[in-house]
């Protein structure tokens, strides 16, 4: 399906945009003619990326690279600093870098610092990303898309899901007479918020 609208004159930056999704949206956005703000960790990839950004680009507009780690305050302010330096304003912040893996196990001795990583770059990045861009994006009447899941919207994590289910189930039935509880959660699908919340519990 080909894309007919015009970014001719748009500002768009696009996190993530080394590779994947993010890298496809920046080269699509250039082909539409607009000026666009690459950035992720890998300077390589990133340049890889920029190269075919230039080639698609009707006015053959080369576009800015950042390398940052989005986890870190300090990069996002970079981000955000260098591309209002380079190009006066900001239409489209896309929200994309992300990683889907993250704490595979409960016992994992690196649990914490997985988990820091895991929230820093895929949810408070999002919120200081759009916190820094709002004020830009108010003045060019501009959006904010933000790159989600299906993972999002229903845990998929089934073998911390087991690990628990064991647990709780032995717990509840053995310990607190209260075999229905995880019936319950199970019906309305709320087990693994409950899960978690119960196994710091028990
Ligand atoms: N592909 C799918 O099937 C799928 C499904 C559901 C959701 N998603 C979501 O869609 C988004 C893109 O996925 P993708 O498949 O295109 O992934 P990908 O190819 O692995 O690309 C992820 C991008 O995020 C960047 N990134 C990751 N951590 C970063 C950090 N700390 N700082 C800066 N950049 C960082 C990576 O750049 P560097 O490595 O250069 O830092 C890379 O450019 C993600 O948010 C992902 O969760 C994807």
């Amino acid at each position: 399906m080909s894309n007919t609208r015009n970014f001719s004159g748009k500002v768009v930056l696009i996190t993530g945009s080394s590779s994947g999704i993010g890298a496809e949206a920046a080269i699509e956005f250039s082909r539409l003619g607009a000026n666009v703000a690459i950035t992720g960790r890998n300077d390589r990839n990133l340049s890889s990326v920029a190269q075919q950004v230039v080639n698609v680009s009707p006015k053959g507009l080369k576009p800015l690279q950042v390398v940052a780690d989005i986890s870190k305050p300090e990069d996002c302010n970079r981000l955000i600093d260098e591309t209002i330096k380079s190009f006066g304003k900001l239409d489209v912040l896309v929200n994309n870098a992300g990683y889907g893996y993250g704490v595979r196990s409960v016992l994992d001795p690196d649990i914490l610092s997985k988990y820091e990583n895991l929230m820093n770059t895929n949810v408070r990045s999002v919120i200081y990303l759009t916190h820094l861009s709002v004020k830009h994006l108010e003045k060019t009447k501009g959006n904010i898309i933000n790159i989600s899941s299906v993972a999002g919207l229903k845990p998929v994590s089934y073998l911390i899901n087991l690990i628990l289910f064991i647990k709780i189930t032995i717990k509840t039935i053995d310990v607190n007479n209260f075999p229905y509880l995880y019936l319950h959660m199970l019906e309305k699908n709320i087990f693994n918020i409950y899960a978690t919340i119960l196994l710091l519990l028990i």
